[in-house]
């Protein structure tokens, strides 16, 4: 079958989705659309208009932007996402949110026939020298957040693209801070937190709520909706300081397997709490040919890349070495919010694997992805994909152990010590394509069986695959289902609101 066969089979798929959304889904999103309006105005709840269509339409996988809320509900603060919530609840309608917009799995944060809500008029970000804690607002993206921490010289824990937002916090949360500071949900002090009926609670590690603050550093979605975060300041210098050495750097396909191998052996070895890797491989077509660059990210808090943690990738002949001094600013500019996959308008997709330090599964993982890309970025296959990337970020034991330190989170198993590397599989669509045609998402199952996680390794839920147990893999699994048991005892969130499977 041709692209555009698919192309229309899809359209078709979709019209028909959309015209079986029963009654009943399609009255409670109207009565609690009412009712949240009546609370709190039609400025707050909007159900068309400019701003109703740029939120509705804004998610950045192209799938999520297809679909038409009933009404979005933009809060300016916690009592509005209080009264929405209450009113959803009680209606019993579908629900989504949606912080920076950047979930790659389709319905997590964006609802067709529910309730929206929209945090882009929460976007505060404050530094509290007293506590040395940064408050933020859920709407902010982590670009924002640098721009305007920066002259305190602190930053959150956050995302290593500017234009990522907050929801990245509660699902964990890899940052270039994390080798030293744990996942960036790990430096949780503090969560204001509206449950599924609407009351809000302050959840800390010490309070009556501690249960809850735990399961909230990995639980994404499920838990609540967090309308503030306190979190622990880290101190990166202001943008006069250049304390961060590195950069990215460029190499021809060709050198992925030794690529691989300096990746695995990295991760076997490296335990630096200053050190940061983050290793890609982008194949795209050019002019119907598939190319694979490969481009490795690495960053050392310090004045030099030492030879002794970077020397293998310093070794390998390279297209492009753009590497230096860096404010911390600079770090996280330096994946760029330009960059392809920032892009809005396309269907995205990610996957997840996670895996210990053996070499050989890393060449694995590299033959099984050159064999997916070959078989479906083929332009003559039909899949309509022009963009695919293999990427390994390395979580060394540092990480973990800072975690722990800290209190630690419900994904990392208590008798985890070694480090690991966290996997992506992320694929972007054509545009004009609107949904994953399903022979294509049979060759990513294959390949999550093809390049399975490590035993005893948790999944990371950020960038996974709807259809993957993530929150099994977890360390904190039992805690996790218990914990949500007691807070949501009627099963509303995952009745009601699209997110990870597993409670
Ligand atoms: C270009 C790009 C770069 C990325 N880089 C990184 C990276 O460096 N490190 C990393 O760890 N991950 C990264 N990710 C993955 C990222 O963590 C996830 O996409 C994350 O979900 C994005 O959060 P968001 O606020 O932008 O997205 P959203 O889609 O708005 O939110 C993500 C999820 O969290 C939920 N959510 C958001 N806010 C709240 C809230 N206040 N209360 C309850 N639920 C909420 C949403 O409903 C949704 O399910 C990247 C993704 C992309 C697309
Ligand atoms: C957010 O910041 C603005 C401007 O600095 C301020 O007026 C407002 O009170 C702040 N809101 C909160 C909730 O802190
Ligand atoms: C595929 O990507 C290339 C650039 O990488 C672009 O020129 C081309 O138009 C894309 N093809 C489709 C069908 O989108
Ligand atoms: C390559 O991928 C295709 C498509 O998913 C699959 O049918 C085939 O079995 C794969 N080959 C190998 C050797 O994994």
């Amino acid at each position: 079958m041709r692209f555009f066969d698919f192309l229309l089979l899809s359209l078709v798929a979709g019209a028909c989705k959309a015209s079986t959304v029963d009654h009943a889904t399609a009255a409670a999103s109207q009565q609690a659309c009412q009712r949240i309006a009546g609370h709190l105005g039609a400025s707050i709840v909007q159900s068309s208009g400019a701003a109703y269509d740029f939120a509705a339409s804004n998610a950045w996988n192209f799938a999520n932007a297809l679909l038409r809320p009933t009404c979005i509900v933009f809060p300016s603060q916690a009592a509005h996402v209080q009264a929405a919530m209450r009113e959803i609840y009680r209606a019993k309608s579908r629900f989504a949110v949606q912080a920076g917009s950047h979930s790659a799995m389709k319905g997590w944060n964006n609802v067709q026939d529910g309730v929206l809500i929209v945090f882009s008029n929460m976007k505060n970000a404050t530094y509290n020298p007293a506590s040395d804690s940064i408050i933020l607002e859920p709407g902010i993206h982590w670009g924002e957040a640098t721009a305007t921490l920066s002259r305190f010289g602190v930053a959150p824990v956050g995302g290593r693209v500017g234009d990522v937002g907050t929801g990245l916090l509660l699902g964990g949360g890899l940052s270039f801070l994390s080798p030293s500071q744990g996942y960036a949900a790990d430096n949780f002090k503090a969560l204001d937190v509206v449950l599924v009926d609407g009351r809000l609670i302050t959840a800390t590690a010490t309070n009556q709520y501690s249960d809850l603050f735990r399961a909230m550093k990995g639980g994404a979605n499920r838990f609540g909706i967090v309308t503030r975060y306190e979190v622990q300041a880290v101190h990166v210098g202001t943008d006069d300081e250049t304390p961060f050495f590195g950069g990215f750097i460029i190499y021809d396909g060709s050198t992925a397997e030794a690529l691989s191998k300096a990746t695995a052996k990295y991760v076997r070895e490296v335990n630096d709490p200053q050190a940061v890797l983050l290793t890609t491989f982008t194949t795209i077509v050019l002019q119907g040919v598939l190319q694979t660059i490969a481009e490795v990210f690495l960053f050392y808090r310090g004045t030099s890349l030492p030879p002794s943690i970077f020397g293998d990738f310093l070794a390998i002949p390279a297209l492009v070495t753009q590497v230096g001094p860096l404010s911390y600013t600079q770090v996280l500019a330096t994946i760029g919010p330009e960059s392809v996959n920032a892009q809005r308008g396309f269907v995205q997709h990610m996957g997840a694997s996670a895996l210990a330090g053996q070499e050989q599964l890393y060449l694995d993982a590299l033959t099984h992805y050159q064999n997916f890309t070959n078989t479906f970025m083929n332009p003559a296959s039909g899949a309509g994909m022009n963009y695919s990337t293999l990427a390994f970020t390395a979580v060394p034991a540092s990480q973990i152990a800072a975690g722990r330190a800290k209190g630690g989170n419900v994904m990392i198993p208590a008798n985890l010590k070694k480090g690991f590397a966290a996997v992506q599989l992320a694929q972007q669509f054509n545009p004009g394509v609107s949904a994953i045609p399903s022979f294509v998402q049979q060759g990513i199952d294959l390949l999550f069986r093809q390049v399975p996680p490590s035993p005893g390794l948790p999944l990371y839920v950020n960038e996974c695959d709807a259809g993957q147990k993530v929150f099994e893999s977890y360390g904190g699994y039992e805690l996790l289902k218990a914990t949500y048991r007691k807070y949501d005892p009627e099963r509303f969130n995952v009745q009601h609101c699209q997110g990870p499977i597993g409670l």
